[in-house]
């Protein structure tokens, strides 16, 4: 069942570290190596002996526990956690069969906690108050701050005060559209510490995204900043926000208030638009409160947070997460994915917006006491060197990206690398999707310097925490693979038919049984909860991922096997691309697919069939493309519109989208069978189109 566990076990680490060292020259030496499969990197022996878990016989003991008595495994740690009462019996419930009746997972129910205090008191309590929590470095370099524990709590109190004074209670969503400022994550735990649900939309979505997520989650109060500054541009996030409520109270959902941060130096208070009644400056109120607040003690499935995340379809789904599960799970998770030391600095250049800013710049983090640097500028402002100015600025020893930003920097030459001593980092870690070998080797070669393990920690926003990580120090790495489950995980790899594939081989990615950080439905909608990801594959968890294991074990994640692609490492549905573009009076039908590109992974590619009579033109494709930066966002901005006079569809009027990927891909000579289209010729009009 286990089928990693045999191979991993006869895997040792290479006494010397020598074992690779003839290999990272060949890597220095451009050589292609025959098979990345074959190409182990070991970490050094100091590096093992040090680790958490230093060997694949210690990840072997742990994991076996972990999936032969996942009740015990789990309460052991989640009794260092601070529970007002005690879980009951059994510590956890799970049915991921939906022919058996209602999915269902459950992790310490009956068990009374509140993550914000287990994140801030339990902390300040253990005399760590002193301690930095947070970090912020600002776009512009020099402006900077940072707050320790005791302060962080003093914060997040009198903003807890504050909603609970203006009626907000255990249960309400509350909706949070910040850049990534020190009030971001002070907003979400004050949210937790009052029992209120947050749902942070990520301060890069358009007014109509921002608006139907008010719309789904019906939040008591929106809070958000009148404007900040990325890299060299001016985002006046208050406009977007007001256009939003505006859309979601002409839709009968009116958002009461509106609370703003003035970022004075970016945008003065006078020339901020208002609405009287609805808005009120951050600043003039919550600073009046008092820095204590009492803890609302919630149970472990009381939900913590939705999140909106794209599907198939082109309705974001709000993926819920709950307190108890998630908080022992992301706190875990953590620790062992980046081996975390208390004398570490952490970075992780994630926004808040996504989840990986929730589990692991917010709640992983700090219920581990670490100390978190938060950035709000763009990684390459003013330069490409503004990460490695920042490692060295506060020592950062744990840098977590994701492979577009590694990507990017890396084309723009190594000598913004090397201008910086990076001597503080000890482990890199990577998220968003497969990093490439090449990307892999750079950043471990170049930003590393060959002595820093890279965690290619595979996850997503359902599963709450890493799913599929390298444990620094415990086993070889294969630059490209996410390597091993983390404990109480068991990945298994099925063929179309649902039937568990042993041994080396590749197909759909599921996962067997529950984790304490899965999530627990999708807000409003537990029949497409279970439609999405416990049907295609009954009994199991399906990710919507592809996946291959090598002869060593290893897995491989290839990409998203549904009509979901992954531009930097966002997830976009296809269809709500699809649906912005044919939203434009010009156009009648848009299909969108992923394409591979050399920054982003993944770019989008759409085909669009314009209205009877309107000529393609570079205007309409600039506006095209504006309409879908306005409904969704930038990120979403189609980088290819190909004009498409007719879509490949077959007879019953089903897209191809097959033929599609492989124009776009420019693979022309392998678009397959299109004799099962009911037009096989606008195949022909579409290749007469391209322009590759
Ligand atoms: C999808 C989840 C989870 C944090 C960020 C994205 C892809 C994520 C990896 C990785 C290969 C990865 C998968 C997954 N993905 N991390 N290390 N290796 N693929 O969260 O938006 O929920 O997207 O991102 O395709 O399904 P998300």
């Amino acid at each position: 069942t286990t089928n990693h566990l045999r191979h991993v076990d006869s895997l040792t680490i290479s006494p010397s570290g020598a074992g690779n060292i003839s290999h990272l020259n060949a890597v220095i030496l451009g050589e292609a190596l025959a098979s990345e499969e074959d190409d182990l990197i070991f970490p050094s022996d100091e590096f093992s002996r040090q680790a958490l878990v230093p060997s694949s016989a210690k990840y072997l003991e742990m994991y076996k526990r972990s999936v032969e008595d996942p009740a015990g495994f789990w309460s052991d740690i989640a009794l260092r956690f601070h529970w007002k009462a005690k879980w009951g019996e059994p510590v956890y419930s799970e049915n991921l069969d939906a022919r058996k009746g209602t999915v269902k997972i459950e992790w310490f129910k009956g068990g009374i906690t509140n993550i914000c205090y287990n994140c801030l008191d339990r902390n300040v309590e253990a005399g760590n108050g002193s301690n930095v929590a947070l970090y912020w470095e600002g776009n512009d370099p020099g402006s900077d701050c940072s707050l320790t524990y005791s302060q962080l709590l003093e914060k997040v109190c009198q903003l807890a005060n504050y909603l609970k004074d203006i009626g907000v209670r255990r249960g309400d969503a509350v909706v949070i559209y910040l850049p990534m400022i020190m009030e971001l994550p002070i907003t979400m735990l004050a949210c937790a510490r009052i029992g209120a649900v947050h749902s942070v939309v990520f301060a890069g979505f358009s007014a109509d995204s921002l608006a139907q997520r008010i719309m789904d989650c019906k939040p008591k109060v929106i809070l958000t900043c009148n404007a900040v500054k990325r890299g060299s541009k001016v985002i006046c996030l208050k406009d977007i926000a007001d256009a939003a409520m505006v859309e979601s109270a002409k839709n009968g959902v009116p958002v009461d208030v509106c609370v703003t941060y003035g970022n004075q130096s970016v945008l003065n208070r006078e020339s901020t638009n208002w609405k009287e009644g609805r808005d009120i400056w951050w600043q003039d109120v919550v600073p009046k409160y008092p820095t204590t607040c009492h803890v609302e003690w919630v149970d472990a499935e009381d939900p913590l947070f939705l999140l909106y995340t794209s599907g198939s379809t082109g309705k974001p789904k709000g993926v819920l997460h709950t307190t108890g599960g998630y908080m022992v799970y992301t706190a875990t998770t953590f620790k062992y994915a980046f081996d975390y030391k208390s004398t570490d600095i952490y970075w992780c250049t994630a926004d808040c917006g996504w989840i990986t800013g929730h589990s692991y710049v917010t709640y992983g983090p700090l219920l581990n006491g670490a100390t978190v640097v938060i950035f709000e500028g763009a990684p390459n402002y003013p330069d490409s060197g503004r990460c490695w100015s920042i490692v060295d600025k506060y020592k950062v020893s744990i840098f977590y990206t994701a492979p577009t930003l590694v990507r990017s920097l890396m084309r723009d030459g190594n000598e913004f690398v090397t201008r910086y001593s990076r001597k503080s980092l000890r482990i890199l870690g990577s998220v968003g999707e497969p990093i490439n070998p090449s990307a892999w080797r750079w950043f471990f070669n170049v930003v590393g310097e060959s002595k820093c393990p890279i965690s290619d920690t595979w996850w997503q926003t359902e599963t709450g925490g890493f799913m599929i990580t390298p444990l620094p120090g415990a086993w070889p790495q294969k630059p490209g693979s996410a390597t091993f489950p983390f404990f109480g995980v068991q990945p298994v790899i099925v063929d179309e038919k649902g039937v568990e594939i042993e041994g080396e081989c590749s197909g759909y990615l599921c996962i067997k049984h529950s984790w304490p950080g899965a999530f627990r439905t999708l807000y409003g909608d537990h029949e497409r909860y279970e439609t999405t990801y416990f049907k295609p594959f009954a009994g199991y968890y399906f990710t919507g991922d592809g996946c291959s294991r090598d002869k060593d074990g290893y897995y491989w994640l290839t990409g998203r096997v549904d009509d979901v692609i992954n531009v930097s490492g966002h997830r976009i549905g296809t269809a709500e691309v699809e649906s912005a573009l044919v939203s434009h009076p010009h156009c009648v039908e848009a299909a969108v697919v992923g394409f591979e590109h050399e920054v982003k992974g993944q770019g989008i590619y759409a085909f669009v069939t314009l209205v009877e009579g309107v000529p393609p033109s570079e205007e309409l494709r600039k506006n095209l493309i504006l309409t879908v930066r306005n409904q969704i966002g930038a990120f979403a901005a189609p980088d290819k519109i190909h004009w498409a006079p007719g879509l490949p569809k077959t007879r019953s009027g089903k897209i191809m989208r097959r033929i599609l990927r492989k124009i776009a891909s420019g693979q022309l000579d392998e678009l397959g069978d299109t004799s099962t289209l009911a037009d096989p010729s606008v195949v022909d009009q579409l290749i007469a189109l391209s322009d590759c």
